[in-house]
């Protein structure tokens, strides 16, 4: 089969290409526990503080780590400061009452959008007690670069 030099030098770029994003793919998800979107769990947006999975709003303990609830909307996380231990898997549960917000847990792989009807959830562990900042980055309004929450995470004891 004959094939022109310039076909051959597109044909190779665009292995190339596929070949890295295929890797960037896998780095991500060996190295940094990147994982699909997981919005399966649906939810009515207006009437989220009266939804048993959100109305009571916080940190749980369990025997092997910890549940977070959080809500986001304009301009805030409520509640807005959660204290977690180290070391255990935290698992965090979110969701929007008005538009799309996101959580970003910054200095952690810790990041997810937030879109109203749905609940985000993801599961991390934190091997760094200190105080970490999380903050908004998903575009949400005039007020979007004051959107942030306070996440402490506490050596055990
Ligand atoms: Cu919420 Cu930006």
């Amino acid at each position: 089969m004959n094939v022109p030099f310039y076909e051959k030098i597109w044909m190779w770029a665009a292995a190339v290409i596929i070949t890295a994003f295929a890797v960037t793919v896998t780095v991500g998800y060996a190295s940094s526990a990147l994982q699909p979107p997981s919005h399966v769990e649906t939810i009515d947006p207006t009437k989220v503080f009266t939804d048993p999975r959100f109305a009571q709003r916080g940190v749980t303990l369990t025997d092997h780590g910890a549940t977070v609830v959080m809500v986001a909307m304009m301009f805030a996380y409520n509640p807005a400061e959660v204290h977690v231990p180290a070391g255990k898997p935290v698992t965090f549960r979110l969701t929007s009452i008005d538009v799309t917000h996101g959580f970003q847990i910054v200095g952690t792989n810790g990041n997810t959008m937030i879109i109203p009807g749905y609940v985000s959830q993801f599961t991390t562990t934190f091997a760094q007690p200190g105080e970490y900042l999380i903050v908004c980055n998903e575009y949400c309004g005039l007020s979007h670069h004051l959107m942030s929450a306070k996440l402490v995470v506490e050596a055990a004891p």
